[in-house]
């Protein structure tokens, strides 16, 4: 059954270039109304201009399909309501929110500057934060929302000289943890993709020949599924050169210790059997971790 966006309205923050832009064209030539949101700064998140996103508006109005530019940072909240606000004026409806806007300040973390630690949080999370923000009543008046975070395998598993930018990121997975369990009422549903591709964030961090392989294009189809109608919930797509993946934040089986005075020693001496993956789950929210530690406790007491 083919992917279809007819009637849909989507906002893609940072769409002027990179992976936003094709989010925005692969959107647009599949039927939707997008909104084409880029500050227009450098990689490092310094100046503004509205021009690159509005050639991607350009190239979408001259394929026929329909655009609008909207230069708001996204760590601006009243820019954002506006961009919504513009929205709403314009098409009437937000059905897809694509949080894509992002700036990098890699450093060591010895040597990062606290304010460039903000700085990137600020962009990603409160960016993201902000926009989920100003369409979540909107999507919820509508039972239909799609929100796509964008999150990354920095954060989700590291990479040195990225402590601001994995942690932010990782943020987003919670975000969408709880978004996700709040929007299904009201049929929104919320997801992540970390992708991988050759954009100005990338250059010089790969090979030349690897960041051929990685070409933007290749991540757009997970956007499109968190996007569509079918999409999935609560699910972190990873996206790269064609392949993907699902992340999972699980849960080993465990060991039940009690509470003695030795319980740190014997955790210590049962760590392997604690860390032990076979068996892992995927708890269906924080709580149900409570609940069932809770469980595994009244057990060993025979309750
Ligand atoms: P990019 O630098 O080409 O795109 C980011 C866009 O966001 C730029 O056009 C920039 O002007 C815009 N932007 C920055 N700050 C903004 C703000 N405050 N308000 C509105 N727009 C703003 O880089 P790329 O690679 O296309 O990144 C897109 C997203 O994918 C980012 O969130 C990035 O962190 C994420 N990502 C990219 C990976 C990659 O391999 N390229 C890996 C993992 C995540």
């Amino acid at each position: 059954m083919s992917i279809d966006f007819k009637g849909r309205v989507a906002i893609v923050t940072g769409a002027g270039g990179g992976l936003g832009k094709q989010h925005a064209l692969a959107l647009a030539a599949r039927g939707a109304k997008v909104v084409v949101n880029d500050l227009g700064g450098d990689v490092h998140g310094v100046g503004g201009s509205v021009s690159a996103a509005q050639a991607v508006v350009d190239e979408i109005r001259a394929a026929g399909g329909e655009a609008i530019v909207n230069g708001a940072s996204v760590t601006d909240f009243a820019a954002v309501q506006a961009m919504v606000q513009q929205t709403m004026d314009t098409w009437g409806r937000v059905d897809i929110l694509v949080n894509n806007a992002g700036i990098l300040r890699d450093k060591s973390f010895a040597k990062m500057d606290l304010a460039d630690f903000r700085l990137v949080v600020d962009v990603h999370l409160m960016g993201a934060v902000h926009c989920s923000k100003a369409v979540w009543p909107i999507m919820q008046a509508q039972n239909y929302g799609r929100i796509v975070m964008t999150t990354s395998s920095s954060g989700l598993y590291g990479n040195f000289g990225q402590a601001n930018y994995g942690a932010a990121k990782m943020a987003l997975a919670g975000l969408m943890q709880t978004l996700s369990i709040e929007g299904e009422k009201n049929n929104i549903r919320v997801n992540c993709l970390a992708p991988t591709a050759a954009t100005r964030m990338t250059e010089g961090l790969m090979p030349e020949a690897v960041l051929k392989a990685l070409e933007p294009q290749a991540v757009v189809p997970a956007m499109l599924v968190m996007a569509s109608e079918d999409a999935p919930n609560r699910t972190i797509i990873c996206a790269g050169a064609g392949s993907f993946e699902v992340a999972h934040i699980t849960l080993t089986q465990g060991v039940h210790l009690g509470l003695t005075p030795d319980t740190p020693e014997r955790l210590a001496a049962a760590l392997a059997q604690v860390t032990d993956r076979q068996g892992e789950t995927v708890p269906l929210s924080g709580a149900a971790q409570g609940t069932l530690e809770v469980g595994k406790a009244m057990v060993a007491h025979g309750g």
